[in-house]
């Protein structure tokens, strides 16, 4: 299947990494008429962007979980309308869930794009390529300035896609600009095709299972997503849930100034190994949840032991939300995937939309280059998907290996490396007006070194 009317104009939602790399192989495509981006922050870099200028609301647990907030889009009949902005009464996730002290787990060579392959600076030892938040986000806004000479695109700053729709071929975006007034500017804009990159995780989970949990006070409970720094620990008791890398940061940079610190896991992965740090203690998965009158938390285990808590902190990861995309279709997302799309790239129902920087691996911004050569290839008329049919298949056999899991999106290199042949078939194969990058031994080495750091981290607990 191949587009028999190119498309002219591009929205992309998100300035991430995975915003970044859509923008900048769009435009070197060349094909097309009006690329804009919108970011709803006031600065590009998506999670790398530790500068927050407005604070999320308060968590707000629910019997379903963490809610995102459901678009609550005013009635104009113009193309804008102007009104004082209000804080939106639903939960909102603004902000980045980076943190300070934040490094990153993928080395420099794969955490990159292939056109430009150097962070500013490495963090000792330099030798082992990983850096910190900071040194990423001056990549990632150096990055997008390499477009600055091209005429075509735009970047909308402050500006959040709040619903997007489909009339006859034209996908039509509601649009929030924050004005510097303290007023807000709606305004709808229509686009042949839409390349959403909105993060994967903006909106926390946490398990609803443990019986008692909704009825705790909500200020004992914390979600890594809101770690800025570890103050408000200082000489607590701290339970941290879940043993992943959130889990373990968590553990890190908490357990040095609280007086105690429990981590609980529901399964072990191998990367946790010891225990030496003197106030860190492994636990089971929880198996009760009691609010005390002294506004601590009793907590139960599975191994039946039961500790008083100050503080959960919920490392638990992160649930999939598109809150624009509910009126477009009402079943676009189960929280963990999307569902019905091809090579986690193509919306199989409508391929002009198109989402990129889904999935995990340790391919990390490679991955996502891969998807945005591939979409401006097909987006440009040059491409080919196979059938829906054909799509539909790839698609279904993900569900029946993975089901509704979080492990859908977390790709092993294997399964990634197979994603890439696809991308490349549907692309047109390797050259182009952008060429796919062919990974090299020492790219292969990079990602073995990403891994045993990984391990060499968890080993501190
Ligand atoms: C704590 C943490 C650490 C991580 N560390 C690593 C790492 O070391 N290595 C690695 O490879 N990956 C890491 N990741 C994964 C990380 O998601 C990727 O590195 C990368 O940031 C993904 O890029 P993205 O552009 O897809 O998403 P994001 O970086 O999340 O950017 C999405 C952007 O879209 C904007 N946006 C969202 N909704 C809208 C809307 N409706 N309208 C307008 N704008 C919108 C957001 O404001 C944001 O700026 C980490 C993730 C977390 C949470
Ligand atoms: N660069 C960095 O330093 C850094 C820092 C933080 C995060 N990150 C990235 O951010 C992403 C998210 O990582 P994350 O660690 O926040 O999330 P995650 O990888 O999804 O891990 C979630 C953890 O919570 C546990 N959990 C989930 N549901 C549970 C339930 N119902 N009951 C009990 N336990 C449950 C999981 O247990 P199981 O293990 O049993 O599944 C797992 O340990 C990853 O891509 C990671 O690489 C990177």
């Amino acid at each position: 299947m191949r587009l028999d009317r190119p498309v002219k104009t591009i929205a992309i939602i998100g300035g991430g990494p995975s915003g970044a790399i859509a923008l900048n192989t769009l435009l070197e495509e060349g094909e097309f008429e009006e690329i804009v981006l919108f970011e709803r922050r006031d600065q590009l870099g998506g999670i790398w962007n530790l500068n927050d200028s407005k604070s999320d609301s308060a968590l707000n647990l629910t019997a379903e979980g963490v809610k995102d907030y459901s678009p609550n889009i005013p009635v104009f009949e113009s193309n804008e309308l102007i009104r004082e902005g209000h804080d939106s009464p639903h939960q909102k996730f603004y902000g980045t869930a980076g943190y300070p002290g934040m490094r990153t787990n993928v080395t420099e060579d794969l955490m990159t794009f292939s056109d430009d392959t150097k962070w500013p600076r490495l963090i000792p030892p330099e030798e082992a390529g990983f850096t910190n938040a900071e040194a990423v986000h001056a990549y990632l806004l150096k990055y997008f300035e390499k477009v600055k000479s091209k005429a075509n695109y735009k970047i909308e700053l402050q500006t959040s896609v709040e619903e997007v729709t489909k009339a006859g071929d034209k996908f039509q975006l509601v649009l929030k600009k924050d004005l510097s007034d303290g007023k807000e500017r709606w305004y709808k804009q229509q686009f042949d095709a839409v390349i959403i990159a909105p993060g994967n995780f903006n909106v926390p989970f946490i398990p609803t299972k443990y019986p008692g949990i909704l009825d705790v006070n909500k200020d004992v409970l914390f979600h890594s997503r809101f770690y800025k720094n570890n103050k408000q620990f200082t000489n607590k008791t701290v339970l941290v849930v879940g043993s992943r890398v959130s889990g373990v940061d968590m553990v890190k940079l908490i357990s040095p100034v609280a007086k105690e610190l429990y981590i609980s896991h529901r399964s072990t992965p191998s990367t946790i190994k010891s225990q030496n740090l003197s106030n860190v203690w492994k636990k089971p998965d929880i198996s009760k949840v009691e609010q005390r009158d002294d506004g601590k938390v009793s907590v139960q285990f599975k191994d039946d032991t039961e500790v008083v808590f100050d503080y959960i902190v919920f490392a638990t990861g992160y649930q999939l939300s598109f809150p624009f995309l509910k009126k477009f279709d009402p079943d676009f997302t189960t929280g963990n995937r999307i569902n019905n799309l091809y090579l986690h790239t193509f919306y199989t129902p409508d391929p002009l939309l198109i989402s990129i920087g889904l999935y995990v691996s340790s391919l990390s911004y490679r991955a996502f280059e891969y998807q945005a050569i591939t979409a401006a290839r097909f987006l440009s008329g040059k491409g080919e998907l196979p059938s829906k049919e054909e799509q539909q298949k790839w698609y279904n056999d993900r569900v029946d290996q993975y089901g509704d899991s979080k492990d859908f999106y977390f790709l092993n290199f294997d399964e990634n490396l197979d994603i890439f042949d696809e991308l490349i078939n549907v692309g047109g194969g390797i050259e182009g007006k952008r060429r796919y990058f062919v990974l090299t031994e020492d790219q292969h080495r990079s990602r073995e070194a990403a891994r045993r750091r990984l391990e060499g981290l968890a080993d501190t607990i």
